[in-house]
């Protein structure tokens, strides 16, 4: 009998895959075989001795203490690609709320609940205050062509907009081969300067924490718009406020509110919700649960 601990709510299409008769699955048992988790942050917990094997429903570990599973040798999984196709549809729904004032006019609109028949005419006389612009022929720089990284390029070029993208760890003969959408560049000084977009796509480690700094902003058009679906750390924020206040950046779009972003004028602080999906939530449990298995049954 194997047991396993799920330190988050797991989807129950991928939790069935676990056959009854040999698997124990519940949110606290002690010594558990192996940890099935989404963003519960692993850094200060025990590691029971028992747990062979971690599985991250989800595309980043850096909620997982990766150092101290090493040093034990338990094994992380990670369902890379698995929400890939949320998390782009929520970058493009970022792309289009950095340009256009919807929430803002869906919030004054709501405003208007009892003036009755006057809605229609205020409706007309007010929304000028929420015009927008189009992203067709701007110019989205992608930074990361991980799974993310490249189906946004992908979606954002069949919305004509001119794709250029890099990568820190990809040569461009290697990313030309996956997708032909993106032109690529060799550095991110030429690719940050050409951008009226900028989407973030990178994994967070030691050596991209503050990644999009002072110095980055520096490279960047005046008034750029900036995506962050990847990891709040990526972006240092107290250069960001500088960034947002000298209208060097005019919108930042951001999947990890903390509370200075929240405070920030220009930044709209989405709830880490890129990947909340019931398919992509699916794909993750059903990867990370067959990892599991064929780890505890078969090694692999
Ligand atoms: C990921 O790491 O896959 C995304 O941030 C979504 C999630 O945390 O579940």
């Amino acid at each position: 009998m194997f047991k396993i601990q799920t330190l988050n709510k797991i989807d129950p299409e991928g939790l069935k895959l676990f056959p009854l008769n040999n698997y124990e699955i519940a949110s606290e048992l002690p010594n558990p075989d192996a940890i099935v988790l989404r963003s519960f942050k692993m850094h200060d917990m025990e590691l029971p001795s028992s747990v062979k094997a971690i599985a991250r429903a989800g595309a980043g570990v850096n909620n997982i203490p990766i150092d101290k599973c090493t040093e034990n040798g338990i094994v992380v999984f990670n369902t890379p690609g698995a929400n890939a196709n949320g998390v782009k549809e929520a970058v493009i729904a970022g792309l289009m709320l950095s340009s256009r004032d919807i929430i803002g006019g869906v919030n004054w609109a709501k405003t208007l609940i009892g003036e009755g028949d006057a809605v229609g005419s205020l409706v007309e006389k007010g929304k000028s205050n929420f015009a927008g612009q189009e992203i067709k022929g701007k110019t989205l720089a992608v930074i990361g062509l991980g799974a993310i990284g490249v189906l946004v390029a992908n979606a954002a070029s069949a919305l004509r907009m001119k794709v250029i993208g890099y990568d820190p760890y990809m040569s461009v003969k290697h990313a030309l081969k996956l997708s032909r959408e993106v032109t690529w560049v060799e550095g991110i000084q030429v690719l940050l300067q050409q951008a009226d977009y900028v989407t973030i796509n990178i994994p967070l480690t030691p050596d991209t924490k503050g990644y999009i700094n002072k110095d980055k902003f520096a490279m960047m058009k005046d008034g750029v718009k900036i995506l962050n679906f990847a990891r709040g750390g990526l972006v240092d924020h107290k250069d960001l406020k500088d960034a947002l206040e000298s209208g060097k950046v005019s919108k930042y779009i951001t999947d990890f509110p903390d509370e200075d972003c929240l405070k920030m004028d220009g930044v709209i602080s989405i709830p880490h919700l890129g990947a909340s999906t019931a398919e992509s939530e699916t794909n993750c449990a059903i990867m990370a649960v067959e990892q599991v298995r064929e780890y505890l049954e078969n090694g692999n």
